[in-house]
């Protein structure tokens, strides 16, 4: 039998990193070896916590799963690579060159970023790319609503998804960000012609959504080698039409 994948949690005292921590403590073959936050002050999970100043103390670990501050992405990034351990990573708002970051460790190591971890965003994407090279011609706007305590804007997901409109040819999207209390998460991808509109919805009403699809990410992501990969990678071939 395989020895069970040791995960860090980065961001654990979040409202994402409290999920995996009570998700991840339930999976037979992952094992959870500690906790890092911005603070260090222990939230819960029957495990190390760390302070991120103190990240290089952390014990050893195969994947590191962060949801938690862009500024907090390099010191974790440097660290899996000295460690040889793999990123599962859903932190949004990065910079480009937090985002440049991420493409040189996964030269050394294996790294999956996702915008959104949901199996449904993840085909919601491969549909506004089809539809937008249909109807090239028609105005695209993206509409997203995030609970008030969300700090980026547009959100990551509308973000991919205004790039994947972009990658079926469609007209270049509108944004549209609404930020209004408790709200999981939702997308509307309008397709607007003459006489007719398409919208094309995805509505998150669980947060467990987000942290059982980078624990299955997590899984998918410990046997595979050093490369950057997307959900739709961990998701195959009948996502992606092939
Ligand atoms: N990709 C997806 O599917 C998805 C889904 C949901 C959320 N997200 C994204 O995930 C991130 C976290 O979301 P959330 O709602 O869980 O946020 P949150 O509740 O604000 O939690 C943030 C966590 O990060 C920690 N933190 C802050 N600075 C840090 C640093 N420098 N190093 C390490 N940890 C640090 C915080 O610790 P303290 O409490 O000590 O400050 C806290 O544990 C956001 O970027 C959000 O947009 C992505």
């Amino acid at each position: 039998m395989n020895m069970p994948a040791r995960l860090l949690i980065h961001g654990a005292s979040g409202r994402m990193g409290q999920a995996l921590l009570r998700l991840g403590a339930a999976e037979a073959d992952l094992r959870l070896v500690a906790a890092v936050n911005g603070d260090g002050q222990a939230a819960g999970g029957h495990l190390p916590w760390f302070a991120a100043a103190d990240i290089e103390q952390v014990p050893d670990f195969d994947i590191a799963i962060d949801f938690s501050r862009p500024e907090g992405l390099l010191p974790l990034l440097a660290l899996c690579r000295r460690r040889q351990a793999r990123l599962v990573s859903g932190t949004t708002g990065l910079d480009a060159g937090q985002r440049e970051a991420l493409t040189a460790a996964s030269k050394h190591v294996a790294v999956l970023w996702a915008a959104n971890f949901s199996l449904g965003v993840a085909v919601l994407g491969a549909l506004v790319e089809r539809a937008a090279a249909a109807l090239s011609a028609w105005d695209v706007d993206i509409v997203e609503l995030h609970h008030a305590g969300k700090r980026d804007a547009p959100s990551g997901t509308a973000l991919r998804l205004a790039a994947a409109v972009a990658g079926g040819g469609g007209r270049p999207a509108v944004q549209h960000s609404l930020r209004a209390g408790d709200a999981v998460g939702e997308h509307c991808v309008q397709f607007s012609g003459a006489g007719e509109r398409l919208e094309l919805i995805h509505r998150a009403t669980d947060r467990d959504v987000f942290a059982r699809g980078a624990l299955f990410a997590s899984r998918w992501l410990a046997a595979q080698p050093a490369g950057l990969y997307r959900l739709e990678d961990a998701l195959g071939a009948a996502l992606r039409g092939d």
